[in-house]
């Protein structure tokens, strides 16, 4: 297989620029895919200002000015990946627009090329048949901000090949982070969500549940904010990641995994009313003066329990085990670390099975959501041997 040089990166977003940086630092050949040239022109500037402040710190080998010398820009996706080694899909978390631009990149690219999707959550199989070369069809998940968060999953689809997956494995390794060390996790089945969104999906669940309860009860977001601890506070993590990707995925999910992770009120609504988080200056909170800092003063909303949300991770770890998408529970903990800085749930929980058996009936109780219910693998406390 030919070594990758020239990386196509479809959707300058947020996730698609930061892609676009990391690549960009390993000396490879980049080129930013829009469909308007302000997208394109504005992802450019964002990983140009990234380069102008580690070339400040002496953090580069090579000038920022020459390393963006490297980077295209285009909004023509068939010419742009005519020379592509691989091409990463973050576009809208849409399947018929992700189908579509497999399908484009399938017709223009080189046979070598692998076509890979950053998708959240959505099916790289179902993709895959949007093009003659299943084989070279994979997903590889990067975690937001991708300079900073070490995780890459790297997917298999039903027809990826062992020799697709194993060379984005060594392309995933050789991209930079800015904290720490990189942890590429090999995602061994297509299901939805993969290893960490999927492990902290039906957390969405508990999270729409509260958010609904304090907008009925008048609680602000602050407080909300102020019940949890963590790298980011619950509402402000959702701006971050942008309500048009939760919401997108609590969409799938509801079709693919059950009907219970349907979008809540709060988050139907900001969605509706174009509130997308830090991309649009508005979500939960407002974003037009930098990241929402903790407000003290709004005091606590006493709703939302860790207690729950440990438990809820902990037995959709176990069902992402009995599916086979990853084999050991360890991968599972290194993974929501390496991806959301979180401390594994799966490990220090050992023998605790009972308990948290305990707390997820509570919460069958408390929202009606029968998708708490225990699994039989986090019953039977077989997934402790699933090292
Ligand atoms: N280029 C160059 N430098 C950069 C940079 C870039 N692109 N981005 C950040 N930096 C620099 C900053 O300038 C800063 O430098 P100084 O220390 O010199 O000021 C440094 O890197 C650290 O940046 P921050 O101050 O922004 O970092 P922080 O310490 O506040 O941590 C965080 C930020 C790592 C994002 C932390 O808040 C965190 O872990 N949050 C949780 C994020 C998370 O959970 N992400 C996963 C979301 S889910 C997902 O992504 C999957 C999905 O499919 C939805
Ligand atoms: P974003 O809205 O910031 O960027 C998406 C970009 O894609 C936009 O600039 C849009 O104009 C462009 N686009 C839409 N249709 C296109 C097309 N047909 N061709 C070319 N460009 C097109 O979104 P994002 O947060 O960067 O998310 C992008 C993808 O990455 C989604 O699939 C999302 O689920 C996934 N993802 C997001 C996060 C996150 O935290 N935001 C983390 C991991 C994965």
């Amino acid at each position: 297989m030919v070594d990758i040089k020239n990386v196509v990166v479809v959707g300058a977003g947020q996730m698609g620029n930061g892609i676009g940086q990391v690549s960009l630092m390993v000396g490879l050949n980049v080129t930013l895919v829009d469909i308007k040239d302000e997208f394109v022109d504005a992802g450019y500037a964002n990983i140009d200002e990234g380069m102008k402040k580690l070339e400040a710190k002496g953090a580069l080998s090579e000038s920022a000015d020459d390393i963006m010398a490297r980077c295209k820009k285009s909004t023509d996706l068939a010419s742009a990946v005519k020379d592509a080694d691989i091409i990463i899909e973050a576009v809208v978390e849409n399947m018929d627009v992700k189908k579509q631009v497999f399908k484009t990149c399938d017709e223009n690219a080189p046979a070598h090329c692998i076509i890979a999707s950053n998708t959240s959550t959505m099916s790289i199989t179902e993709m895959a048949t949007a093009t003659n070369r299943p084989d070279k069809c994979i997903g590889m998940h990067f975690f937001n901000p991708v300079p900073l968060m070490r995780l890459i999953e790297v997917i298999y689809g039903e027809k990826s090949s062992d020799e697709s997956i194993e060379k984005a494995m060594e392309f995933a390794n050789k991209l930079p982070c800015l904290k720490g060390k990189r942890y590429i996790a090999k995602v061994l089945k297509d299901r939805p969500g993969f290893i960490c969104n999927r492990v902290t999906a039906p957390v969405q669940i508990y999270n729409n549940y509260v958010f609904d309860l304090c907008a009925e009860k008048g609680i602000s977001w602050k407080a909300l904010d102020n019940d949890t601890r963590g790298p980011m506070p619950t509402c402000v993590l959702a701006d971050y990641v942008g309500i048009d990707t939760l919401y997108h995925g609590q969409v799938y999910y509801s079709k693919t995994l059950s009907p219970d992770f349907a979008p809540g009120k709060v988050v139907s609504q900001l969605f509706n009313e174009g509130k997308l988080g830090k991309k649009t200056g508005q979500g939960f909170h407002d974003w037009s003066q930098g990241r929402p800092k903790p407000d003290r003063s709004a005091g606590k909303a006493r709703i939302m329990k860790l207690k729950y949300s440990i438990a809820i991770m902990l037995n959709e770890g176990c069902r992402v085990l009995e599916e086979g998408v990853t084999t050991s529970w360890e991968v599972i903990d290194q993974v929501l670390m390496a991806g959301m800085n979180m401390p594994g749930i799966m490990g220090p929980n050992v023998n605790n099975s009972a308990k948290q058996v305990e707390v997820l009936n509570e919460l069958i109780e408390m929202t009606g959501k029968k998708y708490f219910t225990p699994c039989d693998l986090l019953k039977s406390e077989k997934w402790v041997e699933m090292k």
